[in-house]
């Protein structure tokens, strides 16, 4: 077919005029080498093991199908000497020599594991995450891996999703900011070089907004909430120049989105200009057939007509494509243009210059786990914590005192690392434990269990999937107890580390009680009987519902999953040695009645009372507030901040200007600190129902004890944008509210007109 009778059917005549363009001559010629199977051979990615098998899948033959030309990709295989025998396979024995790409999910660091994405985006720190996945990056490719399964940006609001864990939390627009510095800092400027690699964004799309937060379940949305709240984040991973996209197992207005014409190729490549390949989720593409849509043939077919490049494991593509073009159902065109994607990504990585590039066996020594990048996991993982109450300034705590260090995860080194850390290893953690010892040697700190994770043994069984998570003791829960009481009542202060497993959250690990497990809340009750101060340290891969701990008399540090340095950086943090800064991602509910729940909800159009005192006829519930425990942007600090002087630079924009927001931040309080000044927008009247504020600016600044700074957010044209019912992205004129502070509930306002 000429490019013009394409574009014609296709109505995408710009994208492909571009697209032939941009053309790589290395790659037409060797496309023009390639029989149908070996272009079909390089849409198949499998996996020999190794990694995680999160389908019921692991592939077959491997070796076989590499010599026969009939893999593109593998994902679960590291380490120089190992990739190199399989890249070798490809390159020397199969018949076009063509390098295989290779894979993993280096979802929070490599071997040096830095928090759970979740916690790393409470840190607000666009640079530090950059410098994040710069280092994920430079271990990973030391290892032979020159493509990454991350970021994953999917918009999540509904804690009960265990998958929250990997993402940026509910907010498009920090979504967005956090996807680029990800893609930047994975990606470099320059692919083919030896430490950058390829970034895939995922789960293409919508994934996080599964029904009831069940995993894997189906989801349905209006275009106008998907195009302004849940597709930005993509979007902006495509405008950083993302190389791949994998699909997600979900479906998007009824159709799975790995066989969604509509998504893969009319938003993300026409409208979107994606250039780059799309790879399925495991096995979505056979899935599709529990989904309804037809036999693996019929699927296979409707992925690749899509849009679907690469198939992940399941050989679909690889086992029905060709008797599909034989059948009429797909084009041999249709397989070229997929191929060619795939080898242009070889070809970006500099694989066709030298498919070793990445299999320097010097390099895992002097990349891997440096004291370097240790230091800055664990300044990750403190930057990471979140600060939620801290009655009677519990924290920080002396170093010279006699500590009751308690509870199922103070000395668990199993749960530091956090979900989906497959490359990284448990037993380089450092516990809690052992955190307090290297930072307060001097202190008397005393050690008890004081409960299970969890009483339950079958709730066990499930969490440990991948090895020993919740332990039930041989003890009975009333002897781990006392024992712990005992301890408190010998000590002067007690730290209580508690919450979830590493595994009661990520992927199929919904929970539809988000609390802490009760052996835990008893415990917890008895600590604080005992009139000691007790400081709860918690850890979650979600939020949780702790309204009953938030009404006790104690401090509250919220540390997420932190990774491989989680003891010695908690230490820091209770000890004081760093101030937390860390503002929560996700909105925290009092109880999962509320879900979703999220700070830039609608207004409806009976709105409840803003002293959230119940009205009958208003939106709001018989037995509890609309409010959340902890709002959208909320953290504490050991010091205090206060907000004045709110200015706009104009009172009246016209549609190619900015406008420059400056408050006055004063640190009032007896430490130095770091505070996230957050700006919110409202539109107050347009053509859609707006959202009740949005996050549009933040900026993190260190302010000293004492010290005040004048700090100026500067609002863009598009910052006032967003997806109107025809789904154009426009601002309209009218009136504009502005909320600086210091988290979503921000108060200090001022008004601006757009003409
Ligand atoms: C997950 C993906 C992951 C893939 C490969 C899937 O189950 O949904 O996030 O990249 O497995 O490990």
């Amino acid at each position: 077919m000429t490019i013009k009778k394409c574009c014609i059917l296709f109505g995408v005549c710009l994208a492909f005029t571009l697209n032939a363009q941009n053309r790589i001559p290395e790659v037409e010629a060797l496309l023009q080498k390639m029989t149908l199977e070996e272009k079909i051979g390089q849409l198949n990615l499998l996996t020999p093991g190794g990694g995680v098998a999160t389908g019921e899948v692991v592939s077959k033959n491997v070796e076989a199908k590499i010599k026969a030309g009939q893999v593109g990709g593998l994902f679960g295989v590291a380490g120089p000497e190992k990739v190199r025998v399989a890249q070798e396979l490809a390159v020397k024995e199969s018949r076009l020599g063509i390098p295989l790409l290779f894979g993993s999910d280096v979802i929070h660091g490599y071997k040096t594991t830095y928090p759970i994405p979740l916690g790393l985006s409470a840190s607000w720190d666009l640079d530090l995450m950059k410098q994040a996945a710069q280092m994920a990056a430079r271990e990973a490719t030391a290892d032979g891996i020159n493509w990454n399964f991350s970021p994953m940006v999917d918009i999540a609001r509904d804690p009960r999703w265990g998958r929250m864990a990997e993402g940026a939390g509910e907010d498009p627009y920090l979504g967005s900011r956090i996807a680029t510095a990800m893609v930047e800092g994975y990606q470099g400027n320059d692919l083919a070089a030896a430490h950058t690699m390829l970034a895939c964004v995922k789960h293409f799309a919508l994934y996080g907004a599964s029904e009831a937060g069940r995993d894997y379940h189906s989801v349905d949305m209006g275009k106008i909430k998907m195009f302004n709240q849940y597709l930005p984040p993509y979007k902006a991973a495509v405008d950083a120049g993302v190389a791949s996209v994998m699909s997600s197992f979900n479906d998007v207005d009824g159709i799975p989105a790995s066989g969604n014409k509509w998504l893969l190729t009319d938003l993300l490549r026409d409208r979107w200009g994606f250039e780059g390949f799309v790879v399925s989720d495991y096995t979505s593409v056979n899935e599709m057939i529990a989904h309804g849509l037809g036999d693996l043939q019929a699927v296979s077919a409707l992925s690749l007509n899509a849009g679907l490049d690469m198939d992940m494991v399941g050989e679909g593509f690889l086992t029905t494509l060709k008797k599909s073009v034989e059948d009429g159902k797909v084009t041999e065109e249709a397989i070229t243009n997929a191929c060619r994607r795939i080898l242009e990504a070889k070809y970006n990585s500099g694989l066709f210059d030298d498919p070793y590039r990445y299999l320097d066996s010097k390099r895992p020594i002097k990349d891997i786990l440096t004291v370097e990048n240790r230091a800055l996991a664990r300044k990750l993982a403190a930057h990471s914590f979140v600060l939620l109450k801290n009655h009677g300034q519990i924290l920080p705590v002396k170093k010279n005192q006699k500590i009751a260090l308690i509870g199922p995860l103070a000395d668990s080194r199993n749960n530091m690392l956090g979900t989906w850390a497959p490359t990284g290893d448990t037993h380089l953690a450092v516990t809690v434990l052992e955190g307090f010892r290297n930072v307060a040697p001097n202190a008397t700190i005393g050690f008890a269990k004081g409960a299970n994770i969890a009483d339950d043994p079958i709730f066990a069984e499930h969490v440990n999937v991948f090895g020993p998570r919740i332990e039930i003791d041989e003890r009975a829960p009333e002897v781990l107890v006392d024992e712990a009481v005992q301890l408190a009542l010998n000590s002067d202060v007690v730290i209580a580390v508690v919450g979830e497993a590493t595994e009661m959250s990520g992927e199929a690990a919904s929970r539809t009680d988000i609390s802490i497990p009760e052996s835990q809340k008893i415990l917890i009750r008895a600590l604080v009987a005992t009139g000691k101060p007790v400081a709860l340290v918690l850890m979650s891969g979600r939020p949780l519902t702790i309204p009953d701990e938030y009404e006790l008399p104690v401090a509250i540090l919220q540390v997420w999953h932190p990774g491989v340095e989680a003891g010695n950086a908690i230490a820091d943090v209770v000890f004081g040695d760093y101030n937390p800064s860390g503002k929560l991602t996700a909105t925290w509910p009092r109880n999962v009645g509320q879900i979703p729940i999220y700070y830039s909800a609608k207004n409806t159009g009976r709105p409840a009372p803003e002293s959230g005192e119940f009205q009958k006829f208003r939106s709001n519930y018989l037995d509890a507030p609309n409010s959340p425990l902890f709002p959208f942007g909320y953290g504490l600090s050991y010091t205090t901040f206060e907000y004045s002087d709110l200015k706009l630079d104009k009172e009246t924009i016209g549609q190619d200007e900015s406008i420059s927001v400056t408050v006055t931040v004063t640190n009032t309080g007896n430490f130095d600190g770091e505070e996230v000044v957050q700006l919110y927008l409202r539109d107050v009247v347009r053509s859609i129902t707006p959202p009740k504020r949005e996050l549009k600016g933040f900026e993190k600044v260190f302010l000293k004890k004492g010290e005040r700074k004048e700090v100026t957010i500067t609002l863009s044209p598009n910052d006032l944008k967003f997806y109107n019912g025809q789904l154009e992205y426009v601002a309209e004129p009218g009136d504009f509210e502005v909320f600086v502070g210091t988290n979503s509930d921000a108060q200090l306002s001022k008004s601006f007109v757009l003409k």
